[in-house]
């Protein structure tokens, strides 16, 4: 299988001088806990790092520490995460059919999300690991600040990485999306607005996305959790 890595961004939210991905996290940077699991994925024997050129040399002396030089390519992102990704799909190799999409700044998933998700892939078009979510969510009005609606909460699910779908079929959703403007926030979304069906896999309730500094320590916690089991 083939994997995306979206690493293209800045960390505006995180609130540091350098991408996020680049920050410590229990002595290793942000991304290597993304590029180790990946790595012990039993499905994934292709990875391309999604980048801004000023990121290069550090992510390349991450790839070399973790020994990943023959499986890694760079390719460099765009200004959104949509663009980034639009690049990293015309960057795969053309014997690629489908591929799979993890957020380097999801740096806990599991090899075995990958696998599942690897595997998941081999019948449908689209899918998403997701979990369902556990606060009540409400709809709100930005203006007056009031409550315009609250979904009925057990069709809600909280949408992860990775995402994985058919190579031609994504490529197709990202072209409608530049013609029509669309902006998104996952690929999921492109698929949807094109009808396309895109399936849930069970994500992991640890699988967060380091966004704001208080993921970091929460990350560092449960990596700390999980060294300490037999
Ligand atoms: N990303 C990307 N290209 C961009 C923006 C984001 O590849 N132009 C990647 C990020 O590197 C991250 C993932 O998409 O791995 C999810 O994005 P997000 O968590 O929003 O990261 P940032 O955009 O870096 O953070 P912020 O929005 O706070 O600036
Ligand atoms: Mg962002």
């Amino acid at each position: 299988m083939h994997l995306l890595i979206p690493a293209a961004g800045s960390g505006r939210r995180m609130g540091s001088e350098r991408n996020k991905l680049l920050l410590p996290l229990l002595g290793q940077p942000v991304l290597a806990w993304t590029l180790q699991a990946a790595k012990q994925a039993e499905s994934i024997e292709w990875i391309g790092i999604i980048g801004q050129p000023c990121d290069w040399q550090n992510f390349k002396a991450i790839v070399a520490q973790l020994g990943l030089e023959d499986t890694v390519q760079f390719i460099q992102g765009g200004a959104t995460r949509q663009e980034s990704v639009y690049c990293g799909l015309k960057g795969l190799p053309t014997t690629a059919d489908r591929v799979l999409i993890h957020d380097g700044a999801r740096c806990l998933a599991t090899p075995d999300l990958f696998d599942h998700c690897a595997e998941a892939l081999r019948d449908c078009l689209g899918l998403i690991a997701a979990i369902p979510v556990k606060d009540t969510i409400k709809v709100v009005d930005a203006p007056t600040q009031l409550i315009t609606a609250t979904p009925d909460r057990s069709n809600l699910w909280a949408a992860q990485t990775p995402q994985g779908f058919v190579v031609q079929d994504l490529l197709q959703c990202h072209e409608q999306g530049i013609r029509q403007g669309w902006e998104v926030t996952d690929d999921a979304a492109l698929f949807e607005q094109c009808g396309l069906p895109v399936k849930i896999v069970l994500g992991e309730e640890t699988n967060l996305k380091v966004t704001t500094p208080v993921d970091l320590a929460i990350a560092e916690f449960i990596l700390k959790q999980r060294s300490m089991l037999p």
